[in-house]
């Protein structure tokens, strides 16, 4: 069964063709990183611009890179993105309703609800938050892996129970799946996510957009051991997370060590934190980001832990774009007894195959959705 993915709920454009839920057959990804970067963070309204000019474009491309140009009548106009044909190799076609940026979701759940009026297709509205995990059951040729890992290709698909820690730049949750489609939330966070510390406190040091890369990349020359941030303590049985209090920490310090570069009888606390970045030298940016880092990897392995020992899961999942971090990746793999599973990077961040790979699930499942009823959900819960 061949599902057509669609994926619109941040800043990438996305669409991908997958088989039984685990072949890739296409995976297409336009980034919006260089329209945001100037501003140091996502627009709304620049994203869903840009959603809008490439999203037939990259469906179009996904279903070429699918079934090949060679398999459509000769009579299609190239230039058309409504003519193509795909009517007799896809079987339904699943995107993102929520959560995510409201105007980003119209443009794809929109896409979507006409494409399957149009081609006479099932549809099934996907939660992007739970898809994330299915980047775990996606097959990937080893010898196209951008980067080396535990994947599904070597270890095999994950097994139930599973226990997902899922960290983007939107959510960090954990979940212990009992099957596909069967959950349970068991955590979550209270305010910030992982990945928007990482983007803020990036911002805070002047490293770049999007701030997960930049800071691991920036820890990699720093010393973890130079400054103590706070762990938020909710409690030893608690799984819930809060990121908060580290960044408003990160801030303090930098204000702290920025002083002597400041104005003279300047109060840390005035220290603007859009000036920080010019006052602090590299190496100092250098250790905050891998002192940063190791606090929020330790908070979010602790938990883990604690949920590894209370559910006794088969298998450990971790997923969304924080996934990609190879200090998270390295302190699970030393404190947990059992092997975990994690996509490559590039299946790690936000694409169309997950969403396809889930869609495949809720086709069995028999949960199409009426195309005239599919509505985008900026706060669509798990
Ligand atoms: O899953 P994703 O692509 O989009 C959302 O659904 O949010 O995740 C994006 C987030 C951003 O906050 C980005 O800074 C973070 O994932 N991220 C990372 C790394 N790569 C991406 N965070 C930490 N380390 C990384 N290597
Ligand atoms: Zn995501």
């Amino acid at each position: 069964m061949n599902i057509l993915g669609i994926e619109t709920s941040c800043d990438e454009t996305a669409a991908a063709v997958v088989q039984d839920g685990q072949i890739i057959l296409s995976n297409v990804v336009a980034s919006q990183i260089d329209l945001h970067a100037q501003y140091g963070g996502v627009v709304p309204e620049v994203a869903a611009r840009s959603h809008i000019e490439v999203m037939l474009p990259v469906v179009q491309q996904a279903l070429e890179e699918a079934f090949g140009a060679d398999r459509r009548p000769q009579t299609v106009d190239r230039q058309s993105d409504a003519n193509t044909d795909y009517r007799d190799q896809i079987d339904g076609i699943a995107v993102t309703a929520g959560p995510g940026l409201l105007g980003s979701l119209l443009i794809g759940t929109l896409t979507a609800r006409t494409l399957a009026e149009i081609k006479n297709k099932p549809l099934y509205g996907i939660n992007h938050v739970e898809a994330h995990v299915y980047a775990n059951f996606l097959t990937v040729n080893p010898s196209e892996l951008p980067d080396s890992g535990l994947l599904s290709t070597v270890y095999g698909l994950p097994t139930f129970p599973l226990l997902a820690l899922i960290v983007s730049g939107g959510h960090s949750q954990i979940v212990l799946f009992n099957d596909h489609l069967d959950y349970e939330v068991l955590g979550q966070t209270r305010d910030d996510a992982a990945g928007e510390a990482f983007d803020k406190i990036a911002k805070l040091l002047g490293l770049g957009f999007p701030g997960g890369p930049a800071i691991a990349e920036a820890a990699k020359r720093g010393d973890d051991q130079a400054y103590a941030f706070p762990k938020a303590k909710l409690g030893k049985e608690n799984l819930d997370y809060s990121f908060s209090g580290v960044k408003t920490a990160v801030l303090r310090q930098a204000q702290k060590l920025a002083l002597p570069m400041a104005e003279k009888g300047s109060d840390p606390i005035c220290i603007k934190s859009s000036d920080i970045s010019k006052l602090l030298d590299d190496q100092v940016k250098r250790d905050i980001a891998a002192s940063f880092q190791k606090t929020v990897v330790d908070t979010l392995v602790d938990r883990v832990m604690v949920a590894y020992e209370r559910y006794q899961p088969k298998n450990v999942v971790i997923a969304g774009g924080v996934a990609a971090n190879q200090a998270l990746r390295a302190e699970l793999k030393r404190r947990l007894p059992i092997e975990i599973t994690y996509a490559p990077m590039h299946l790690c961040t936000d694409n169309a195959a997950m969403i396809a790979s889930l869609g495949y699930w809720h086709a069995k499942a028999d949960r199409a959705i009426d195309p005239k009823l599919l509505q985008a959900d900026s706060s669509l819960a798990m």
